[in-house]
């Protein structure tokens, strides 16, 4: 089945078209990063205005670039949420524009589901796996026992890891959004330089906590002021990310011998951190887990994602959810 993504739900306006919910016949990805920049953070009345302006040329720029027309497109899966409520309207009035015009069914999808799911654009995955999902917006823990049936196992209870990410490069005069940047700088720093807490790290739950090491961050960055430039702003970086991995990578380790599941996702735009991948690599190797983590391309937004869920539902007349509301808060 041949099936028409698009993705709006924050700053990236996308679409793609995937054969069968696993073949990635092409994947745009129009970013709004250089605009929001200029502003430290995604401004949500910004994001809409863009997305609106992009759409249409990211389908027909997908659409061109598979080889296909409309005509052979079977259905349409979009975000619905969560989201940014006017982003999330956009995407979802095309995708339903596009669906009553050429009268082919429209899905809503979780955009989480799609995150955990994008790794079956590269391989196949035997269920039951493990799901981390790192983003700007998302710091989630998931079993995934099938397509749809998903527990939550822990989350979040502040920021989400990326968000700490991008908060951190804002106090030190890093452009937003700075996680990618950190990442650099860090690969020049010494990782135990600057002593950093390391939230909930053995409360004996699946839950995170960012927001006190972001204001660790700052009170350190108040008492050294030289430390926003130069080797001591390497350190900071490679300190800080190296409290980030080491909960992210403990808890989910935890997590694993709790559920004996041997196997273990980590998605989102977070899981391109190459100390991340390098401290799960290296555990996956020493206790035996078959690790999977999705190319950068498809950990970061992107609507070929979306397609994997999509597929699944529309192939099987499976309805996601009732109406077409933007669901901003979307819980898995
Ligand atoms: O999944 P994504 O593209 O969008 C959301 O759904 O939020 O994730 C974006 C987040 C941003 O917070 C960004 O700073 C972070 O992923 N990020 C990184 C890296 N690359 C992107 N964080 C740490 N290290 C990276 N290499
Ligand atoms: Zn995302």
């Amino acid at each position: 089945m041949l099936v028409l993504a698009i993705e709006s739900s924050c700053d990236e306006t996308a679409a793609a078209v995937v054969r069968d919910g696993r073949t990635v016949l092409s994947s745009i990805v129009a970013s709004q990063v250089a605009i929001h920049a200029e502003y430290g953070g995604v401004v949500p009345e910004i994001a809409s205005r863009r997305h609106l302006e992009s759409v249409a040329p990211v389908v027909i720029e997908a659409l061109k670039t598979a080889g296909v027309t409309l005509d052979e497109i079977k259905g349409i899966a979009v975000t619905q949420g969560p989201g940014l409520v006017g982003a999330l309207l956009v995407g979802i009035a095309a995708a339903r524009g596009i669906a009553a015009a050429c009268s082919i069914p429209v899905t809503g999808v979780n955009h989480i589901e799609a995150h955990l799911l994008a790794p079956f654009l590269e391989q196949e995955i035997a269920f039951p796996y493990l799901a981390l999902v790192v983003s700007g917006g998302h710091t989630h823990l998931y079993k995934v026992d099938g397509i749809g049936h998903y527990t939550i196992l822990g989350q979040t209870l502040d920021d989400a890891a990326g968000e700490a990410f991008d908060k951190v490069a804002k106090l030190v005069g890093l452009p937003y959004p700075g996680g990618a940047l950190i990442d650099r700088l860090a690969a020049e720093g010494d990782p135990v330089a600057v002593k950093l807490p390391r939230p909930l790290l053995h409360d004996g739950s699946c839950n995170f906590s960012f927001s006190g090491l972001k204001t660790a961050v700052l009170n350190w960055t108040q008492k050294n002021p030289e430390g926003k430039s130069g080797q001591l702003l390497n350190d900071l970086c490679a300190s800080f990310q190296a409290a980030v991995c080491e909960v992210l990578t403990v808890k989910t380790w935890s997590a694993l011998e709790k559920t004996g599941i041997t196997r273990l996702v980590i998605a989102g735009g977070v899981a391109c951190n190459s100390g991340l991948r390098r401290e799960m690599s290296r555990l996956a190797a020493t206790r035996g887990i078959d690790l999977y983590i999705p190319s950068p391309a498809l950990c970061a937004d992107n609507a070929a994602m979306v397609a994997v869920p999509g597929e699944f539902y529309l192939s099987r007349r499976i309805a996601t959810i009732n109406g077409f509301d933007a669901l901003p808060s979307w819980p898995l």
